[in-house]
């Protein structure tokens, strides 16, 4: 069985209720649970921290025996050379992923200090941008 952590940055707990007009207004633990029913033959692990730390914790602690990981590291996407680092640190293909279509938004959005460690991105395609990652992974 493929073993996937999913990992969501700052903020990403609230999702179904941050600004649903950008995010939406599912709740990350509904859509999860479905897509766990959609993909029955792969462990989907999840973890979400606002604490920048934390992230790098599962990224060295899942990234050396999982097969991939699908990361929206949020607003740390466009600050964290920390987080690229600890990307280039392991061995497993990270995705990045937006719910939002960054490059629609803020010109400081447009910018990922991670995306160049990452195997790919996918971005804007709402809730529905973690099951894409996930389809790139297991194409791997
Ligand atoms: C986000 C986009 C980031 O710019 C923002 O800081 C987030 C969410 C997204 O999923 O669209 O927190 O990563």
């Amino acid at each position: 069985m493929k073993k996937i952590q999913i990992i969501n940055g700052p903020n990403l707990n609230l999702l179904g209720r941050r600004e649903p007009g950008v995010y939406g207004s599912e709740p990350f633990e509904g859509f999860l649970a479905g897509l766990r029913r959609r993909y029955p033959d792969v462990q989907l692990d999840y973890f979400q921290s606002n604490i920048e730390g934390e992230l790098i914790g599962k990224i060295h602690g899942t990234g050396f025996d999982y097969d991939g990981i699908i990361l929206n590291a949020g607003a740390y996407t466009h600050t964290s050379v920390a987080l690229l680092d600890a990307i280039r640190a392991v061995p497993a293909p990270v995705v990045e992923v937006h719910i939002s279509n960054v490059h629609a938004r803020e010109a400081f959005r447009h910018v990922s200090l991670i995306a160049a460690a990452c195997r790919g991105v996918v971005c804007g395609f709402g809730l529905d941008s973690y099951r894409l990652a996930l389809e790139g992974l297991l194409a791997q």
